[in-house]
C-alpha cells in the first residue's frame, strides 16, 4: 500500500512545519486516486483527533512514547488512527502496511508496531467507546480531538450544548464547493463533473454554487484553468457576497487582508464598476492574489500593494472595506486539523490585538458614510465581539448595522456581529460584522 508509505512521508513534513494540503500535494502527485485518497484520509483522520491516538497509542505501550524515535512514533499514531477510522480495510491488512514501512525505515522497532498495532486493532474501540459514556468535559475533548484548554475556553463563552457543536464539527469530513463564474452555465458544469465522476448538486443558499463530495485537487478539475469556477467555502461566500451587496452604487472597496484573492475575485466577479484595492503583508500571497484574479479575467480592476495594512495609504478614500482578518482559524479546523494544535492562548491574544489595530486603521481609511465589514474564521468570542466592543468604545462615530442572511444560517453575536456555526462539510465557522461611519 504505497498510500500508507506517503502518508507516513507526509506526517513528517508536517512535523517540520509544512501544512497537510501542501505536503499531501507533493507526495501525492505519484499516487494513483486510491493510494492517494489513503494517504489523504490517513493524515487528515490522523491530525484531527491527534491527542486521542497519543493517549491511545501509550496505553498500549510499556514504555514512554517519548523515547521512541520519530519515524517509529508517527507509525502508531497513524497506525492508531487508520485502524480506528478506516472501516472499509481489513483491520490485518493496515497493521501489515505500516510494519512493511517499520521494517524499511527502523527494522529495530517493527515487532514493537506489530505488537502494538494489534492489540489497537482488538481493543482500542472500547477506550473510545468509554469516552464516549464519559459526562467530563476534557474525556470529550480527546474524544473529538481539541486541546482541553480550548474546549475549557469554549464551554466558559458558549455553553455545554454549543460547544459540544463545536467539538463534533471537529471531525467533519470538508468537501469542495464550486463558486461558478457568471459567465459559466450551472446546469452545464453540474453535467460535466458528473461525467467525470464528480457528484455534485446544488446549493441551497447560493443559486451559482454547487456542492459535490470532491476533495480533489482544484487545478485538475475541469473548467478551473479557465476560470469557471472557484473553490470557495459556503461562509467565505456569504461574506463576500455581502460586500458585493453593501458596495452597490459604491466604486472603491479596500480589501485590506486581501491574501490569495479568493474573496477580492468573488466581488469583482459580481460586480461591473468596483475598483478594489488589495493588500496583503505576503509578498507571495499578493503574487499569488494577482495570478488568482488573472485567472477570472478581473485584475485590470484591481491594484495589488504588499505591507502591512497598517501602514499602508489607500491611494483614494474607500467607500467599503472588508477586513478578512488574520485569526485563529478555528471555524476552520476540520479543513485545516494543524492550526488547533499549533494555537496558545499568548497566541490568541496576540490575533486578539492585530485584529483590534486592523479595525481601528479600517474605519479611520473608510470614508465618511462609507462600510467596514469585519469578518473572521473564528470562533472564539475574544477575536470577534470582543475585537468590535473595543473599537466602538473607542470610535464613537461609528455604529453596527444589522444584516439579514436570508437563508443563510446566522446567529446573532453576543452582543455584536453573527455567528455562522461550522456545520456541514460546506460550511465552516465564520463571523461577520457590519459597522458604518457617520
Ligand atoms: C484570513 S486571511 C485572508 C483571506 C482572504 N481574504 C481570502 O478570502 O482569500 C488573512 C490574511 O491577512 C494577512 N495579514 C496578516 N497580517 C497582516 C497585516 N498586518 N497587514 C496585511 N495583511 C496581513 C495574511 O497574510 C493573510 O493572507
Amino acid at each position: 500500500m504505497r498510500g500508507v508509505e506517503a502518508a507516513i512521508a507526509i506526517w513528517g513534513e508536517t512535523r517540520r512545519g509544512i501544512f497537510l494540503s501542501q505536503a499531501l500535494r507533493r507526495f501525492g502527485e505519484d499516487l494513483v486516486e486510491g493510494e492517494r485518497q489513503l494517504a489523504s484520509t490517513l493524515v487528515y483522520s490522523g491530525m484531527r483527533r491527534y491527542s486521542l491516538w497519543v493517549d491511545i497509542v501509550k496505553s498500549f505501550l510499556h514504555r514512554p512514547l517519548e523515547s521512541l524515535v520519530p519515524i517509529t512514533k508517527d507509525i502508531l499514531i497513524l497506525g492508531c488512527a487508520g485502524l480506528l477510522e478506516i472501516k472499509h480495510f481489513f483491520p490485518q491488512a493496515l497493521v501489515n502496511a505500516f510494519v512493511e514501512v517499520a521494517k524499511k525505515k527502523r527494522p529495530t522497532d517493527a515487532a514493537l508496531v506489530n505488537a502494538v498495532l494489534r492489540r489497537i486493532a482488538s481493543e482500542g474501540k472500547l477506550r473510545i467507546e468509554k469516552l464516549k459514556d464519559s459526562p467530563n468535559l476534557f474525556d470529550q475533548a480527546l474524544l473529538w480531538g481539541l486541546p482541553h484548554w480550548i474546549a475549557r475556553r469554549w464551554a466558559e463563552s458558549w455553553g455545554m450544548e454549543l460547544t459540544k457543536k463545536l467539538l463534533i464539527a471537529q471531525i467533519i469530513k470538508p468537501y469542495l464547493s464550486f463558486r461558478l463564474s457568471p459567465k459559466a452555465s450551472i446546469d452545464e458544469m453540474s453535467s460535466q463533473l458528473s461525467k467525470r465522476g464528480i457528484k455534485n448538486w446544488k446549493s441551497p443558499y447560493f443559486s451559482y454554487v454547487l456542492r459535490s463530495l470532491s476533495f480533489g485537487h482544484p487545478p485538475s478539475i475541469i473548467g478551473y484553468s479557465e476560470g469557471s469556477w472557484t473553490p470557495q467555502t459556503e461562509s467565505s461566500i456569504f461574506v463576500s457576497e455581502k460586500v458585493v451587496s453593501l458596495s452597490a452604487g459604491k466604486r472603491r472597496v479596500l480589501d485590506m487582508c486581501a491574501g490569495r484573492g479568493i474573496k477580492t475575485g468573488h466581488i469583482l466577479e459580481k460586480t461591473q464598476n468596483t475598483i478594489i484595492e488589495a493588500w496583503d503583508i505576503s509578498k507571495k500571497k499578493v503574487y499569488t492574489g494577482q495570478r488568482e484574479l488573472e485567472r477570472l479575467g478581473v485584475l485590470e480592476r484591481s491594484v495589488w500593494k504588499a505591507g502591512n495594512s497598517l501602514e499602508l495609504v489607500p491611494d483614494e478614500a474607500p467607500d467599503v472595506v472588508l477586513l478578512d482578518a488574520p485569526c485563529s482559524g478555528s471555524g476552520t479546523w476540520s479543513r485545516h486539523p494543524e492550526g488547533k494544535w499549533k494555537l496558545s492562548a499568548s497566541k490568541l491574544r496576540s490575533y486578539s490585538r492585530l485584529q483590534r489595530d486592523l479595525l481601528r486603521r479600517a474605519v479611520d481609511l473608510v470614508a465618511a458614510e462609507g462600510i467596514v465589514v469585519y469578518s473572521t474564521c473564528s470562533m472564539f468570542r475574544e477575536e470577534n465581539e470582543a475585537t468590535v466592543g473595543k473599537v466602538l468604545c473607542s470610535t464613537p462615530d461609528i455604529i453596527e448595522i444589522e444584516i439579514d442572511g436570508g437563508d443563510f444560517p446566522l446567529q446573532r453575536g453576543r452582543p455584536f456581529g453573527y455567528y455562522t456555526w461550522p456545520s456541514s462539510p460546506w460550511v465552516d465557522g465564520f463571523f461577520l460584522c457590519v459597522l458604518m461611519k457617520r
